[in-house]
């Protein structure tokens, strides 16, 4: 109910500014992540950043403060550039969803309110008592979602940003999942060496590097288990998207074990024909993976 109230606020505030095709780009362009509000302010109103951002504080009820997005998640820490446009500096904030809260901080750790309802869903497949590896935990939002809802055993949740890794051990604690989700700090290649064989489950929510890391997050697996592997795919239909990358997957996995199951969907639009697309697949092997 907030986040609806909050969403016509939006529209209702950069109604005031913008119309059209300009309004519907401009609404894309926003993000709530606790009380903090991040917007792209749209090509040609760059000189008014400052305006936007008072309008939108003072239309936003609870907003403490307003950033410009400067940069898109594309480095290696997927970190989004921030600069401060209205209201208080502090880029920390707390995020609530699926009864689980994070504490993070947008201007040095990767975070998405957008990927919520595939946070839930992925949490929704697994089964209690499951052994997870998530090899690109961020802040901590899938392995504690799932960890909580689903009732796992262990999720073992890497990062190799510092930053995401000291405010994932914090949600560890917030969220009473210590012992459950367990924090590792180091590239995702290196850290699964320890990790071969334990999983039922592995998650792999980095676009950029999923391909040439699926070897190792197949590695984790136990004899039969399930990986879901986020992918870009540019062009074509939303259907074309979710079918190549379901291809390109299965073939790489067949090389080095029997797929199961396999299945993808369009998780979101994340550029002008480009797209997030998840799949997930049960994997079974017959020896050891290479
Ligand atoms: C897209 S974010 C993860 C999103 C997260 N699961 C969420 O929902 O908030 C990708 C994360 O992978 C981390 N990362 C990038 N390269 C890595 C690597 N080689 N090994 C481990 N983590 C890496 C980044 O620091 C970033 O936090």
């Amino acid at each position: 109910m907030v986040s609806v109230l909050r969403k016509r606020a939006v529209i209702e505030a950069l109604g005031e500014l913008f119309e059209g095709e300009e309004l519907k780009r401009a609404l894309t362009g926003v993000d709530t992540i606790g009380d903090l509000t991040v917007i792209k302010i749209p090509r040609g109103w760059e000189g008014r950043g400052h305006e936007i951002g008072e309008l939108l504080l003072s239309r936003l009820k609870n907003a403490r403060g307003v950033f410009r997005q400067t940069a898109a998640a594309s480095r290696g820490d997927k970190v989004r550039g921030v600069e401060w446009l209205a209201g208080e500096k502090e880029t920390v904030t707390t995020y609530a969803e699926h009864g689980c809260v994070f504490k993070v901080d947008i201007a040095k750790v990767y975070f998405s309110p957008r990927l919520s309802y595939e946070r839930l869903r992925v949490a929704r497949l697994a089964k209690r008592g499951e052994v997870v590896v998530n090899m690109f935990a961020g802040v901590g939002t899938f392995s504690i979602v799932m960890a909580k809802r689903a009732g796992s055993q262990r999720i073992y949740s890497i990062d190799k940003n510092p930053e995401a890794f000291k405010y994932m051990a914090e949600n560890v604690v917030i969220n009473g999942m210590a012992g459950t989700v367990i924090p590792i700090l180091g590239d995702a290649k290196e850290a699964v060496v320890g990790l071969r064989g334990v999983a039922d489950r592995v998650l792999m929510p980095l676009p950029e590097l999923a391909l040439e890391c699926l070897p190792y997050g197949l590695s984790c697996l136990k004899p039969r288990g399930w990986i879901h592997v986020y992918l870009h795919q540019q062009g074509g239909s939303r259907g074309a998207a979710v079918e190549e990358c379901v291809t390109e997957t299965r073939g790489r996995i067949e090389k080095v074990a029997e797929v199961h199951s396999i299945s993808g969907r369009i998780v979101r639009s994340v550029g002008r024909r480009l797209y997030q697309v998840v799949v997930d697949a049960e994997v079974q092997r017959a020896g050891d993976y290479p």
